[in-house]
């Protein structure tokens, strides 16, 4: 099947379908579309494009992260932020904490959903989501804990009602504000891994071996690693009013490039958001190395600097 939307963007292909969403694949393709051609409408009436960040290295990346993060908290105080785990996200929720601390953030009325948590891993557990999100973010800033939400890893059961009732929380959260991501080097966001749907919704996903093995690290020796998580899908994060993905290290070059400017494919499934009108990637210089378009993400960051810094802020 091949779109051709009228800015000239043609979308090939059909869209990999590996998982089972609630409404099955077929309806969710053919509200994939109707919503890819939606988003591709609005993004040629405000002008929305992608953004390319490059920073000098990891600290520079996460001042920069925490600076946009920090700006859609001062612009709208009770904003929904979809946040993510991991290493790269550390420095700059270490940041958000310092400008809570020293210049008086103030995150009392924002509302968090976290994308993803391990399956079998209570939230007590050193290794689960639960206790990442505690001991770099939520206590050092004053978010309140009704306001919080992550996906219950020890659920078991019914877990798509279990994954619709989370839908159903963000939704009647008004939706969210900013999305935060990070990439895995498979390319996935959240944990969609590849051959996730473009229309996926929160579920239950298994990890890939890549995925498995890159986490293991964190597990101690003997420790059995979760094969399984719960996880936003793609869908859920499309749906997103900005998004802001965080990259850094040469561990990640090839795969960022792949989401950057690579065919939007569902084996790398950060390239969906080539599709969004108003996405930011904050990278750094190691990360973005194998971009071919580097002189020209640097001219666009000083060109809106000087045209539209409100899409900086
Ligand atoms: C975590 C998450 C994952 C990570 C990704 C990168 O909530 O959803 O997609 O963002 O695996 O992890 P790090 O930053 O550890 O390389």
């Amino acid at each position: 099947m091949v779109y051709i939307a009228p800015a000239g963007i043609v979308l090939c292909g059909c869209v990999a379908d590996g998982d089972s969403t609630r409404d099955g694949p077929k309806r969710a393709n053919v509200g994939l579309f109707a919503f890819l051609w939606d988003e591709i409408a609005s993004s040629l009436g405000n002008g929305g494009e992608m953004l390319v960040l490059l920073n000098s290295g990891y600290e520079e990346m996460s001042r920069e992260a925490a600076r946009i993060v920090a700006g859609t908290v001062r612009s709208k105080p009770n904003a929904t932020l979809g946040l993510a785990t991991g290493s790269t996200t550390v420095g700059m929720y270490k940041e958000l904490a310092r400008l809570h601390q020293e210049q008086g953030l103030d995150f009392s009325k924002v509302i968090t959903f976290n994308l993803d948590e391990y399956l079998g891993l209570a939230a007590e557990h050193p290794q689960s989501f639960h206790c990442f999100m505690r001991e770099n973010f939520f206590t050092h800033v004053n978010v309140a804990s009704k306001n919080i939400h992550i996906p219950d890893g020890t659920i078991g059961g019914d877990y798509e009602e279990y994954c619709a009732a989370y839908e159903r929380a963000i939704r009647e959260a008004g939706g969210i504000d900013l999305q935060i991501l990070g990439i895995g080097r498979n390319g996935h966001i959240g944990f969609n891994e590849p051959t996730s749907s473009f229309g996926s919704r929160t579920r239950l996903k298994v990890l890939t071996n890549e995925t498995i093995e890159d986490n293991r690290k964190f597990f101690g020796a003997g420790e059995e690693m979760p094969q399984c998580a719960i996880t936003m899908g793609i869908g859920t994060i499309l749906e997103a009013k900005r998004i802001l993905l965080l990259a850094t290290g040469a561990a990640k070059a090839e795969t960022v490039a792949e989401a950057i400017e690579g065919p939007i494919t569902a084996s790398v499934t950060a390239s969906c958001l080539q599709l969004h009108p108003d996405v930011t990637f904050v990278i750094d210089e190691a990360a973005g190395a194998r971009l071919k378009q580097r002189d020209y993400y640097r001219r666009v960051m000083e060109m809106t600097a000087r045209f539209t810094p409100n899409r900086l802020s």
